[in-house]
C-alpha cells in the first residue's frame, strides 16, 4: 500500500465519521470519497459504513447533487448525439417497483414513434425487479452490448437496452450492489444519486422518471415519493437536461404478472393493446410523457393519438420483435409468449372469506416471488425466469371465500404451499366496498 493510499483511507474514516455524526460533508470530501470507491483504495467495508451514515443521517440537497455529479464523472460520460444527428435522445427511469415491466412495452411505443430509446437498464433490487432479468428470459437475449453494437442498434432500430457498463457510473455500480446487500437502498440522496448519475452518464437529453409510491416502493409516502422527484428532477435541470417526473402507485404489485417470464408476457399484450387496465394506462401516459419531453408531440393529447396509433398499426409490437433479435433473443418467442419459461406447477390460491378487496401488499408479493425463485436472495445468485405470482383479484375487486385470488407459479410443491398463505395475508378483504387506486399519483416538471 503506498503512502497515499494510507492517507486516503484515513480520509475516509474522517468522512465517514462525518457523516455518522450528522455534519454536511464539502464537494471536495464527497468527489474524495466517490474517487476512492471507483479506484479501490477505499475498500467494500467502508463504503458500506458510510452508506449506512447515509442512509441515517441523509444529506442536504447540495450534497446529494455533488454525489451524483461525481458518480456521474466516475467513468465514462456517453455522447450519443452523431449516432443520430439532430435527434433528441430521450429516456425513462424508474425508481423500482413490483410487477414494473414498463421499460419492455414504453421502449418500443417510442421508438415506433420515431424517437430513439439507448437506455441502460439494472437488475432486481431487494424485492423489486429489474428489467435486464425479465428480458433475459426470452432465450439468447444479451444485455451485454458493446459500445459500438449500442451505437450500431440505436441508428438501425432506435432501441437498445444494455446492463451497465463498467465504464458508465462505475462508482453507482460499486455501490448499489452493496446497497442490496447491507439494508441501505430506501435512502433519498442514495437513490436519487443513483439513478441520476446513470442517466447524467448515458447521454439523454430528456428523462422521464417514474417513481413509484407504497408498499412495494421504496419510498412507502407520497411526501417522500415527491421528495424524491423535486430532488431528481431539479439536479437534471442543473445538469441541462429536460426531466419530467411521474409519481405513480406501488400500494400494490404494477398490472397482474410478477416474475420475470409473466412480466415478458404482460408486456407483449400491452404491446398489442390489450395489457391489464393500470399497466396499459402507465404505458401510454409515461411513453406520451417521453414525446412531449423529448419536443415530438405539441401537448400531452397529440403525444397519446401517436402512441395509440403504433400500438393500432402493431408497429411498436414489431419494434420489440427487431430489438430482442438485434440483441440475440429468439424473434419466435416474442411471437408466441406461451413458448416462454412455463414452471411445471400453476396453483389457484383460494380467498379465506368474501367481501371486497381493500389493499394489496406489492412488497409481500414482491418477496414471495423472490422467495420463489424469481429474485436473488445474494449476489450473483441464478433466477428462475418461470416463477411468480398472477393476480386475479386487485384493489377494488370483489370476491367469493374460496374464490381465486391470485396464482402461484412454482418450480416445486413446497415452494407452493410456502407461498399461499403469504398471498392470502397479502390481501386485505373486508365487507365494504372499495375503490381501484388510481395509477397516477401526481407529476413535478422542471
Ligand atoms: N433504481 C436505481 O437505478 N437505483 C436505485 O437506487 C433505485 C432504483
Amino acid at each position: 500500500m503506498t503512502k497515499l493510499d494510507t492517507i486516503r483511507i484515513m480520509n475516509a474514516v474522517d468522512i465517514i465519521i462525518k457523516k455518522r455524526n450528522g455534519a454536511e460533508l464539502s464537494r471536495t470530501e464527497i468527489d474524495d470519497f466517490i474517487n476512492g470507491i471507483t479506484a479501490g483504495t477505499i475498500p467494500d467495508y467502508q463504503a458500506a459504513a458510510w452508506l449506512m451514515a447515509v442512509y441515517f443521517q441523509g444529506m442536504t440537497d447540495r450534497e446529494t447533487t455533488d454525489l451524483t455529479l461525481a458518480m456521474a464523472a466516475s467513468g465514462e460520460q456517453l455522447d450519443l448525439h452523431d449516432v443520430l444527428p439532430g435527434t433528441v435522445i430521450v429516456d425513462k427511469h424508474s425508481s423500482g417497483g413490483v410487477g414494473d415491466k414498463t421499460t419492455l412495452a414504453v421502449g418500443p411505443i417510442v421508438a415506433a414513434c420515431g424517437l430513439p430509446v439507448g437506455k441502460m437498464s439494472g437488475r432486481g433490487l431487494s424485492f423489486s425487479g429489474g428489467t435486464i432479468d425479465k428480458l433475459e428470459s426470452i432465450r439468447g437475449w444479451s444485455a451485454e452490448v458493446s459500445e459500438a453494437h449500442f451505437r450500431r442498434q440505436l441508428r438501425a432500430i432506435g432501441l437498445v437496452v444494455a446492463a451497465q457498463t463498467a465504464d458508465l457510473a462505475p462508482a453507482d455500480k460499486i455501490l448499489y450492489a452493496l446497497r442490496d446487500v447491507t439494508g441501505t437502498v430506501p435512502s433519498l440522496p442514495l437513490i436519487a444519486g443513483s439513478i441520476m448519475s446513470k442517466k447524467l452518464a448515458a447521454g439523454a437529453d430528456a428523462i422521464v422518471l417514474d417513481v413509484k409510491c407504497g408498499r412495494g416502493a421504496f419510498m412507502e409516502t407520497l411526501t417522500d415519493a415527491q421528495a424524491l422527484a423535486r430532488q431528481m428532477v431539479a439536479i437534471g435541470t442543473l445538469a441541462g437536461r429536460k426531466v419530467t417526473a411521474l409519481i405513480t402507485q406501488m400500494e400494490q404489485p404494477l398490472g397482474l404478472a410478477v416474475g420475470n417470464a409473466l412480466e415478458v408476457q404482460e408486456a407483449i399484450a400491452a404491446l398489442h393493446g390489450c395489457g391489464p387496465a393500470d399497466f396499459q394506462e402507465l404505458v401510454e401516459v409515461v411513453a406520451g410523457e417521453m414525446l412531449l419531453i423529448a419536443g415530438a408531440a405539441s401537448d400531452l393529447g397529440n403525444a397519446r393519438e401517436q402512441v395509440s396509433a403504433v400500438i393500432d398499426n402493431g408497429h411498436a409490437f414489431v419494434r420489440f420483435c427487431d430489438f430482442v433479435a438485434s440483441q440475440g433473443g429468439d424473434p419466435a418467442l416474442v411471437e408466441h409468449p406461451e413458448r416462454l419459461p412455463a414452471a411445471p406447477l400453476v396453483i389457484a390460491v383460494p380467498a379465506p372469506s368474501g367481501g371486497y378487496v381493500h389493499a394489496l401488499d406489492a412488497r409481500e408479493v414482491g418477496l414471495v416471488t423472490l422467495d420463489l425463485g424469481g429474485g436473488r436472495q445474494k449476489k450473483g445468485d441464478l433466477i428462475d425466469p418461470a416463477v411468480g405470482v398472477v393476480l386475479a383479484a386487485k384493489v377494488g375487486s370483489t370476491v367469493n371465500a374460496g374464490e381465486t385470488l391470485c396464482t402461484v407459479h412454482a418450480a416445486s410443491r413446497a415452494a407452493a404451499d410456502a407461498a399461499i398463505p403469504r398471498l392470502q395475508a397479502a390481501y386485505t378483504i373486508a365487507t365494504q366496498p372499495a375503490a381501484p387506486l388510481p395509477i397516477l399519483l401526481d407529476r413535478v416538471t422542471g
